[in-house]
């Protein structure tokens, strides 16, 4: 079947052109003068191309006359110059075909705008609306200039396991991954024997690929792995998904101060990138749902991101009068209402906050001289707050394994991360970015389970 997208028509064909579109039609009305107006959509791009149907084709009366919202058609047909406003061609149809029809008593997405929480219900539907299809595009434009930056610089893109047999984070929060049947799992002096499962251990789902890619950074230089990740951590949050994507490179040879430098490049590449290539999608978003996103977006490529330590960060939070949920002390994790005050009030632009207390960050960041702090980096954005976490990495083994004791995870499983800090061990960092926080901050959406195609939360896997 050859098809014409709309995409193309818009930007590149001329009147006179004829053409094949096959798509979705979104509205059609009668017109007086014995015709109808289809609008009709590709997904191919936000704008619909105008359909212009004359009531004498062979089919008018028993077909176009009952097409409706939802209804899939193929139109052959010449462009003509349009008389409407905001557009300047339309398709003169020849031959309509109708594919698939959608009863108006039936089909959700008609005319009227729909609640997001309601279009979450009908995630089988919704990448046909105008803010969905969007998304889609936005993600797809950004995965790609994603692996692009990358791949501009010589990194090497790694494949990281999904199944795994350590814990990244050591949080706890790994879903389990099993060959048991639940209903009989063997045991041994009481507990659950592992040694029969399919892995002969107990094995989950990745909550991160950095354990691997600093694998592939102390052999290739600079990798980045970008995949799915899982944590079965349990908030219901407007920024959190049991399932979510994140980019992961890792720099040997890089230091804190290398890695803040790379995040930050990269964040300006790629708003860039999608005010260059996204024009018509963001044009939308700041249309209807953040008007100050394309304002916004441009000033993040140009400005500084400030840079300052988690102890100057408590010291600002506890001067100031803004009444917090979680009191603030030397020692705390922050919380997404201290992340933003900073981000938000404080600076008012991204804030990149170093050297976090040891007690809160995972057991593999480097611990500085101080005894105290670790050469963590998390970068903050207004609105979201935490959008990228990384550090420079405890290349140290001594202090490693002392690291893995105090945070209760066995040594034994991590032989081979602390033999890394044996054998040619080396200077190294690295962050994560979440995908979908970035898609949320990009588009304005409040919520991350509105810019995952198909959001896993608690109790929520139905699609
Ligand atoms: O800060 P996190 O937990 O860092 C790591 O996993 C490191 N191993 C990354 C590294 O250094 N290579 O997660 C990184 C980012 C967060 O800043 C956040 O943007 C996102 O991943 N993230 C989530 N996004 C959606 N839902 C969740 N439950 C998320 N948890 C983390
Ligand atoms: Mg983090």
């Amino acid at each position: 079947m050859k098809r014409n997208k709309i995409i193309d028509i818009l930007s590149a064909e001329t009147t006179g052109s004829r053409i094949t579109v096959m798509g979705w039609v979104r509205t059609r009305r009668e017109s007086k003068g014995g015709f109808s107006f289809i609008e009709m959509n590709d997904g191919s791009c936000l704008s619909n191309l105008q359909v212009i149907v004359d009531d004498k084709l062979e089919n008018y009366e028993t077909e176009v006359r009952n097409l409706q919202t939802g209804c899939s058609i193929r139109v052959i047909g010449t462009l003509v110059a349009s008389p409407a406003k905001g557009q300047s061609i339309e398709l003169q149809a020849e031959e309509i075909e109708v594919y698939g029809w959608a009863d108006p008593d039936t089909y959700p997405l008609q005319k009227k705008r729909h609640s997001f929480e309601f279009l979450r219900t009908i995630a089988h539907l919704r990448p046909r609306t105008n803010t969905f299809g969007a998304v889609a595009r936005v993600r797809n434009a950004m995965a790609f200039a994603i692996h692009t930056f990358f791949q501009k610089r010589g990194f090497i893109y790694v494949h990281t396991p999904i199944i795994t047999g350590s814990d990244c984070e050591g949080a706890g929060e790994m879903f389990r991954v099993t060959a048991f049947d639940l209903e009989n799992v063997p045991k041994k002096n009481g507990e659950t024997d592992f040694e029969k499962d399919f892995f002969n251990q107990p094995a989950g789902l990745t909550v991160s690929g950095q354990l691997e890619a600093e694998i592939y950074a102390l052999s290739m230089g600079d990798v980045y792995t970008f995949g799915p990740t899982f944590r079965a951590e349990n908030s219901n949050t407007s920024r959190h998904l049991a399932e979510f994507w994140m980019v992961e490179p890792e720099m040997a040879f890089c230091d804190l101060e290398g890695n803040i430098d790379l995040a930050e490049a990269f964040l300006k590449y790629l708003f860039d990138d999608l005010l260059k290539n996204c024009e018509e999608d963001l044009a939308f978003f700041n249309r209807f749902i953040d008007s100050s996103l394309l304002e916004t977006l441009k000033t993040l490529i140009s400005e500084k991101y400030e840079r300052l330590d988690y102890t100057e960060a408590i010291k600002i939070l506890s001067k100031s009068k803004q009444k917090f949920e979680f009191p603030v002390h030397w020692g705390c994790d922050l919380q997404s209402e201290h992340e933003r005050y900073l981000t938000e009030k404080v600076f008012n632009k991204p804030v990149v906050l170093t050297d976090y207390p040891r007690e809160i960050k995972p057991f593999y960041m480097k611990v500085n001289e101080d005894g105290k702090t670790v050469r963590a980096m998390d970068l903050l954005v207004p609105k979201i707050g935490e959008i990228i976490g990384g550090s420079q990495r405890e290349d140290d083994h001594d202090m490693l394994l002392e690291r893995l004791k105090e945070t209760n995870l066995p040594p034994e499983d991590y032989w081979w991360y602390l033999e890394l800090r044996k054998f040619g061990s080396a200077p190294h960092a690295g962050f994560g970015l979440g995908f979908e926080r970035l898609i949320q901050f990009v588009t304005g959406l409040s919520n991350i389970r509105d810019v995952m195609p198909f959001p896993r939360t608690p109790g929520n896997v139905s699609f």
